[in-house]
């Protein structure tokens, strides 16, 4: 039997809780002892039962409707380090866990992915210097790692949706509509700034769920005449149809083909001087990240942790450590080294400006 830990990392996501309900409870249904790891890849770091904590059934009572990570989160900067690494390994196997899932997003991921890698490096290290014994050695020459993609990005490769994607949608599509309200009172244009690091996906859904106007994404970016061109153009169309209200949604990583920034105001400078639109800009910041999760997003979390449990059960030492993902509504396993590699190649490409080559990685995983 193993005993499993379950750790949140990175941005909280709505779901994320959900996620800790299900493992902690499949894991016990299935006779393993529960763990969760408290603050993130910080909480391995600092090591001890004040961060390493034996969950029980009723601990995780209530979890599955409330937004945020009740386990907390954090973005550590001692895990990037192989020092970092090495306390955590010894941590772990003090505490006696020998399976690890980590609901993240990419860079979570690619932390645990990394940790996988380096884990028999580093157990052979702690022995070396005494820091565990032959046996401890012997028992823990494998950790099974998982990863169930927690962030409201919704930018990882493989997976169809992350938890908290749709409930961060939700919160977006709500906020537009009250926005909504009051720029067709004012005949006003709104540029709204919504989350989403390097990926448009919030942006795009939200613009289609709220009818925007037009919106800017890091995945399209054209050059600034361009743009402004064709927002222009699209916009002065509809307020010549008598449309009230304009809203252009930015993603926050837009960007020109040229990889320069566009920001909320500098839409917002377009749409006054070249349309004379009285126009506002609202970011809506961490309220995108608040609130209870959908009913989605508990459906996936929960059917996500209970497949995570049954992953790391399953795992011997020569299969690959698996992500769990929802692929054409199948929750199935990937290899979670292939989905850190494609993510991180499409960052690199948008980075390159190979824009196709980041378009056709991004479409090739979703035709696989
Ligand atoms: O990854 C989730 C996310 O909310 C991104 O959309 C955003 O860029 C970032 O986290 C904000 O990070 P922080 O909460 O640390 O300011």
């Amino acid at each position: 039997k193993r005993n499993i830990a379950i750790m949140t990392s990175g941005g909280d996501a709505p779901g994320m809780n959900a996620n800790v309900r299900a493992v902690v409870r499949a894991a016990i249904y299935r006779g393993c002892k529960a763990f969760a790891i408290m603050e993130g890849y910080e909480g391995l770091v600092r090591g001890g039962p004040q961060y390493i904590k034996e969950m029980s059934w009723h601990d995780v009572r209530g979890y599955l409707s409330e937004g945020g990570t009740n386990i907390g989160t954090a973005r550590c900067m001692a895990f990037r380090e192989r020092a970092g690494r090495l306390i955590s390994c010894k941590h772990l196997i003090e505490a006696g866990i020998n399976a690890l899932i980590v609901c993240g997003g990419d860079g979570s991921l690619t932390g645990a992915d990394l940790f996988r890698a380096e884990w028999p490096s580093l157990i052979q290290e702690l022995k070396d210097t005494n820091e565990i014994s032959l046996e401890d050695f012997n028992t823990y020459k494998h950790l099974n790692i998982c990863g169930t993609v927690g962030s409201i990005d919704n930018d990882m490769a493989t997976t169809d949706a992350t938890i908290g994607a749709y409930s961060s949608l939700d919160r977006i599509c709500r906020a537009i509509d009250y926005i909504d309200a009051t720029a067709n009172s004012h005949s006003r244009a709104f540029v709204v700034e919504v989350m989403g690091r390097h990926c448009g996906w919030l942006a795009l859904m939200a613009g289609i769920a709220t009818s925007a106007d037009y919106i800017l994404i890091p995945e399209k970016p054209s050059s600034s005449k361009d743009w402004q061109e064709q927002m222009c153009t699209i916009v002065g169309k509809h307020r010549a149809k008598g449309k009230r209200k304009t809203i252009v949604i930015v993603a926050e990583g837009a960007i020109t083909s040229d990889l320069q920034p566009i920001s909320a105001n500098d839409v917002k400078d377009v749409l006054v001087k070249r349309l004379g639109l009285d126009t506002r800009v609202t970011t809506l910041g961490h309220v995108q990240r608040g609130g209870t999760a959908v009913a989605f997003d508990r459906i996936l979390a929960t059917l996500q942790g209970v497949e995570a449990v049954k992953a790391v059960l399953d795992v011997t030492p020569d299969t690959p450590s698996p992500l769990i993902a929802i692929e054409e509504n199948k929750i199935v396993r990937k290899p979670l080294v292939e989905a850190v590699k494609i993510t991180k190649s499409v960052a690199e490409a948008i980075q390159n400006k190979d824009f196709e080559k980041a378009m056709s990685l991004r479409d090739s995983e979703f035709s696989e």
